[in-house]
């Protein structure tokens, strides 16, 4: 006598293509990308990052060129981060109108006006010690002799047109002083992208040969969380709603999917968004380019998952591919 197994048939959910996608629980599109991009003086600059392939420090009439080809592949939003002329103790190169930032920031408004133009907001790569803010005699970051310098930042960035401006730093009450110095200077409409729960990581590596802004001494543990980290990614948040942050954000995206997926959960607005970084980004790369894992999957994967985790916005260098990915998958 045979016994009636009781069993639901899951697997009609993905018997062809279509009945798959019918079935998708997540959607993703190139509107919900943020593609960063490193910019230079000069002109006709188009230098190759080293640990990340397809990624280039572009001077401003390269970067515009490049801004314009990315938003025909529907990438309209991105990050600019800027390599200065030269560097001191207190980043004074961050505030000046003519450097890379700046220039970028007005070109590509000019030119590109629906591209929303976001620019990171920090210290790092205008200091000669490399920290994200001013460092004191005894080798310390003081947060609030920081504080100005970011909001100076920020006012010069809106001045060129930005749309959003993203503080990068990590110091206690940047996202109040920049909100105050932006509404000061008239800037009332500009909004903030606070980079609220951002992780000290190993996979920014990458990045910090990109922008040339690893810390000469120490590391950045003093201002950036540590990985153990969860309640106290839900405090530096939510200290960020308070003071007038317009986006949030997680950063890293990949070992910290459970810090987006319960920042997603407790904040319903404003909108989250997840960086996918740099070694995020280089170990898919590396991985690809020695035949080991498919780019174009693994890519997909990764930011199918971060959305997926309750991710609103992503940040990702894969953003221009991801674009071309989508379209032909339609
Ligand atoms: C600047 C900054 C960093 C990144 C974004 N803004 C580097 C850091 O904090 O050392 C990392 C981005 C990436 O790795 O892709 N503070």
């Amino acid at each position: 006598m045979s016994r009636e197994l009781e069993f639901t048939r899951l697997r009609n959910l993905r018997e062809t293509e279509t009945v798959r996608r019918r079935n998708a629980e997540t959607s993703l599109s190139a509107s919900e990308l943020i593609y960063p991009m490193f910019v230079t003086l000069g002109s006709g600059v188009r230098r190759p990052i080293e640990p990340m392939p397809g990624q280039f420090q572009m001077s401003v009439d390269v970067a515009l060129e490049h801004a314009g080809l990315v938003s025909e592949k529907g990438i309209d939003k991105i990050l600019l981060f800027g390599l200065p002329q030269s560097k001191d103790a207190v980043g004074g190169t961050s505030i000046d109108p003519d450097e890379a930032v700046q220039s970028a920031v007005r070109e590509i408004k000019t030119t590109l006006p629906d591209v929303t133009v976001i620019t990171d907001v920090c210290l790092c790569e205008y200091t000669d010690h490399g920290h994200c803010g001013i460092v004191t005699s005894d080798g310390q970051v003081d947060n609030d002799a920081t504080l100005p310098l970011l909001a100076a930042a920020a006012i010069s960035h809106a001045e060129a047109g930005a749309d959003i401006v993203a503080p990068s730093a990590m110091m206690d009450g940047q996202v109040a002083a920049i909100r105050a110095g932006l509404d000061d200077a008239g800037f009332k409409d500009t909004r903030i992208m606070g980079y609220s729960a951002k992780y000290a990581s190993s996979f920014y590596g990458p990045f910090r040969e990109a922008a040339g802004s690893a810390p000469q001494f120490g590391d950045r543990r003093s201002y950036q969380m540590s990985s153990t980290q969860s309640d106290e990614a839900m405090a530096e948040i939510e200290a960020d709603i308070r003071e007038g942050a317009d986006f949030i954000m997680v950063k890293p995206a990949l070992a910290y999917l459970d810090v987006i997926r319960r920042a997603s959960e407790r904040f319903e607005e404003p909108p989250l968004a997840a960086y996918n970084v740099s070694g995020e980004y280089s170990a898919i790369k590396a991985a690809a380019a020695n035949g080991w894992i498919d780019e174009e999957t693994a890519a997909m994967e990764v930011l199918v998952g971060i959305k997926r985790a309750g991710a609103d916005l992503i940040v990702t260098y894969f953003a221009p591919e991801a674009a071309e990915w989508l379209e032909r998958g339609d």
